[in-house]
C-alpha cells in the first residue's frame, strides 16, 4: 500500500483528553466552528481585531483589506509598526526583560540563556553597526549564518531598520548564494568564518568569498563576519569587518523605524516548477500577526511554555517559529546549532529533557531517521529520557505516513501529547492547515482542517470543488494576511504561479494535491502537483538540478525525477545521457559520483541525486517530450504497464531500468 492509501484507510481517531479542551485557547471544536462562522460573516473584522490584540500599532490602521489590485492585496496598509519592536522592547517595556527569550546551545552542547534585555541590546547594536555601514530602509541585507544568536540578532536588527533580509540557508553554494546576492539586489552580507555542525567545522566566508567574486553583486559594500571557529578567512579590509567588533562599538539603543504594515519585511528565495528560485516576498504587519497568531493556535501558546523549533533560520519555518513568532509572543524558546545524530541519535530527546521543552516541532524526515536509530540502539530511544515536559508536539514539511506518526505520539509524546501536523509553505507565512490541540480528534497522516480565517478547498482544473472523497487541487480563496506579496521583482510569475488565470485568477494556487475526508472534511496532502520536489522537507525545482546537470561540459541531457524514499520522504533519481557513450562498470560509478558532487558544488548537498543512471538517450515521444511519467516508474523499479506506443525508443526503458 502506498503512503497515501494508507492514510486514506487510517481508521484510528485520536480524541484530544478532557484536560487538554479545558485548558485550550480554542476550546472544543464548537469554538472552532464559532471562530470559523466569525470570519464568515465578518472576514474584514475578524482580521482587524486579532491584528489589534496580537500587535502592538505605532499607528493604528484604519483600513483592512484592499482588493482594489488584486491578487496584489494589501493589509492594514495605514497601520504603522515595527517588526522588531513587537518582538523585543514590548516585552522589556512590560517588565519581562528579564525572562529567557533564547537558550541556546551549542554543537558540543554547552547552552546559554539569552534574556529578552540582552537580545533587545544585541539587536540595537548591530542594528547601529548596520547603519554605521550605510545600510538603511529599503535596503536589501543577505543573511548567510549557521544556527547561532548571532543569526536572529541580524535579521531582527534588518527589521528594526526596515532593511528586508535574505537569509539563504548555510548548506546552498557559492553559486546559489551568488544568485541570490544579485536577485535581491543586497548592499550587505552576513556571515560567519565557519559553522559547526556535528562535530565538523565546515565553511561559510571562505564559500561567501567566492559567490562574491563571481559578480554581478557590486553593491555589496559591507561583509559582516561572526567569528564562531576562530577557522582562518581571507580578509578584504574595505569591505570585511568583524559582527561582534562592530556592534561591539555601538550603543545598545536604537530607535526602531516605524513601518507601514505593507513594508517588506523579507525576501526568502525557494524552488519552484520552472527556472530560478523565486524570491518570496513577506510584509510586515499581516506576516509579523500570523506567525505569532498561530503559535497561540496551532501550539496553544502558553506563557509558561519552553517552545523548541529544530528547523534552521535559513528555512520559512525558521523565520516564522524562530526568528518572529516566539519572539513577538514574548516566548522562552530553545535554539539549536547542530544536528539530531551528534553526539548520538538521542540529542533531541536528551534536548527536551535537559531544557524541559514543552512544545516540539520537527520535520517528519527527523523522526524517521530518529526512528531507525531508537529501535536499533535502546540507549538513545525516546524511551529512555525523561520526555514528561512536553506538551504539544508538532511536523511539518512534508507528508507524515501513520507509521511515523503513531510512534511518534506514542514514544516521543507519551500517548498524551497532540500532534499537530501542520500544512503550510513558503509562501503562506505561517500554518494554514493544522490540528488544534484542544479541540481536533486527531487522524494519522492528516493535516486535518484549516485554521480559523483560512478558506482552504479542493477544486478541479478549472476551479470549480471537488466533492469530499475526491482528489483534487488545493486552493485559498480568500487573501489572507500573511500571504506572499509578490515575487522579488517579477510580480508577472508571481501572478502566474499563485493566481493562474486557467482556476479563474483568484484562488491562490498552492501546487499540492489534495483530498478531503468524505465525513470529516479533513485535509489530506497528496504531495506537488508541480515538477517540485520534496526530500527531507525541502523543496528543490526539478528544473534546477536538471539545469545544473548540463552546466557540466560531459553531459549533453538530463531528466530529473523524484521517487519515494523512506527516511528522506522522496528522493532524486537523474536520468543522464553524456556527450561521450554510455558508460557502464566502475566507470558509471565514477561518473555518478562526480555528477553528485557537482550538483552539490551547483545548488548544495541536500540537492544531490541519490541515484544516476546513465542512457544512450531518454524516452521521448516522437514529438521530442521527455515522457516523465515512465522515468518515475523506472525510478521506483516498476515495471513498465504504461502505453509506449508513442515512445520513439523503447528500447531506451531497458538501459534506464538498471541500477548500479
Ligand atoms: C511544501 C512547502 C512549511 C514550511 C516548510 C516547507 C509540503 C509542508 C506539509 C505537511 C504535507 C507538507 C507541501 C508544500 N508540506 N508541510 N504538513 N503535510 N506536505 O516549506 O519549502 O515552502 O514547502 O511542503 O508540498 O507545498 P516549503
Amino acid at each position: 500500500m502506498s503512503a497515501i492509501e494508507s492514510v486514506l484507510h487510517e481508521g484510528r481517531v485520536f480524541p484530544p483528553s478532557a484536560e487538554a479542551v479545558a485548558g485550550a485557547t480554542i476550546s472544543g471544536m464548537d469554538a472552532y466552528r464559532a471562530l470559523m462562522a466569525e470570519a464568515e460573516r465578518d472576514y474584514e473584522g475578524f482580521w482587524a481585531k486579532l491584528a489589534k490584540e496580537t500587535l502592538s500599532w505605532r499607528k493604528p490602521f484604519t483600513k483592512v483589506l484592499d482588493e482594489s489590485n488584486a491578487p496584489f492585496y494589501k493589509w492594514f496598509e495605514d497601520g504603522e509598526l515595527n517588526a522588531s519592536y513587537n518582538c523585543l522592547d514590548r516585552h522589556v517595556e512590560a517588565g519581562n526583560g528579564d525572562r529567557t527569550a533564547l537558550i541556546f546551545e551549542t554543537d558540543d552542547g554547552t547552552s546559554t540563556n539569552i534574556t529578552y534585555k540582552d537580545l533587545l541590546g544585541r539587536v540595537c547594536r548591530f542594528a547601529n553597526a548596520l547603519k554605521r555601514r550605510g545600510v538603511k530602509k529599503g535596503d536589501r541585507v543577505v543573511i548567510y549564518m549557521p544556527m547561532s544568536v548571532e543569526g536572529v540578532v541580524a535579521m531582527q536588527a534588518c527589521a528594526r531598520i526596515g532593511a528586508p533580509h535574505s537569509v539563504v540557508f548555510g548548506g546552498f553554494s557559492s553559486k546559489s548564494l551568488n544568485e541570490r546576492l544579485v536577485d535581491v539586489g543586497a548592499v550587505a552580507l552576513v556571515t560567519a568564518d565557519e559553522q559547526m555542525r556535528g562535530g565538523k567545522a565546515l565553511p561559510l566566508k571562505n564559500i561567501a568569498d567566492e559567490a562574491l567574486a563571481m559578480g554581478g553583486c557590486e553593491a555589496v559594500k559591507s561583509v559582516f563576519v561572526y567569528r564562531r571557529t576562530g577557522g582562518s578567512v581571507q580578509w578584504d579590509a574595505s569591505r570585511d569587518l568583524w559582527m561582534n567588533e562592530a556592534a561591539g562599538k555601538e550603543a545598545d539603543t536604537c530607535e526602531p523605524e516605524w513601518l507601514s504594515a505593507e513594508h517588506p519585511l523579507f525576501v526568502l528565495y525557494t524552488s519552484g516548477s520552472t527556472g530560478k528560485p523565486k524570491g518570496v516576498q513577506h510584509s510586515t504587519g499581516g506576516y509579523l500577526l500570523w506567525a505569532a497568531q498561530t503559535i497561540k493556535w496551532t501550539f496553544d501558546w502558553k506563557p509558561s511554555d519552553v517552545f523548541w523549533c529544530t528547523a534552521d533560520i535559513g528555512w520559512v519555518t525558521g523565520h516564522s517559529y524562530i526568528t518572529y513568532g516566539p519572539l513577538a509572543l514574548g516566548a522562552t524558546q530553545v535554539v539549536f546549532e547542530g544536528v539530531p545524530t551528534y553526539p548520538n541519535g538521542g540529542r533531541f530527546w536528551s534536548m527536551i529533557e535537559k531544557h524541559k521543552v514543552s512544545v516540539f516541532y520537527t520535520a517528519p524526515t527527523a523522526i524517521r531517521s530518529l526512528i531507525k536509530i531508537a529501535e536499533a540502539d535502546s540507549k538513545v530511544h525516546p524511551k529512555s529520557y525523561d520526555l514528561s515536559s512536553l506538551r504539544i508536539i508538532g511536523t511539518v514539511g512534508e507528508p507524515i505516513n501513520p507509521e511515523a506518526w503513531v510512534w511518534y505520539h506514542e514514544n516521543v509524546g507519551g500517548k498524551r501529547c497532540p500532534v499537530v501536523d501542520t500544512w503550510w509553505q513558503t509562501e503562506t507565512g505561517g500554518h494554514m492547515i493544522s490540528p488544534l490541540p484542544g479541540a481536533t480528534p486527531l487522524v494519522p497522516g492528516s493535516c486535518t482542517l484549516p485554521l480559523p480565517g483560512i478558506m482552504a478547498a479542493v477544486v478541479d482544473e478549472t476551479g470549480q470543488d471537488v466533492p469530499n472523497g475526491q482528489g483534487g487541487i488545493l486552493v485559498v480563496k480568500r487573501p489572507w494576511p500573511a500571504m506572499l506579496r509578490t515575487v522579488w521583482g517579477d510580480p508577472e510569475r508571481f501572478k502566474k504561479s499563485y493566481f493562474p488565470a486557467e482556476l479563474g485568477g483568484k484562488l491562490y494556487l498552492a501546487g499540492d494535491g489534495a483530498v478531503r475526508d468524505k465525513d470529516t472534511g479533513y485535509f489530506t496532502i497528496m504531495g506537488r502537483i508541480d515538477d517540485v520536489l520534496n526530500v527531507s522537507g525541502h523543496r528543490l525545482g526539478t528544473m534546477e538540478i536538471e539545469s545544473a546537470l548540463v552546466s557540466n561540459p560531459i553531459v549533453a541531457e538530463a531528466a530529473v525525477v523524484g521517487r519515494p524514499d523512506e527516511t528522506t520522504g522522496e528522493a532524486v533519481v537523474a536520468f543522464v545521457v553524456l556527450k561521450r557513450s554510455r558508460p557502464e562498470g566502475e566507470e558509471a560509478e565514477k561518473l555518478a559520483n562526480e555528477l553528485r558532487a557537482w550538483v552539490a558544488k551547483e545548488i548544495g548537498p541536500i540537492a544531490k541525486p541519490k541515484d544516476v543512471r546513465f542512457g544512450d538517450n531518454l524516452p521521448k515521444t516522437r514529438s521530442g517530450k521527455i515522457m516523465r511519467r515512465l522515468l518515475r516508474s523506472l525510478a521506483k523499479g516498476e515495471a513498465i504497464t504504461q502505453d509506449v506506443s508513442t515512445l520513439e525508443n523503447p528500447a531506451i526503458l531497458e538501459q534506464l531500468a538498471q541500477v548500479r
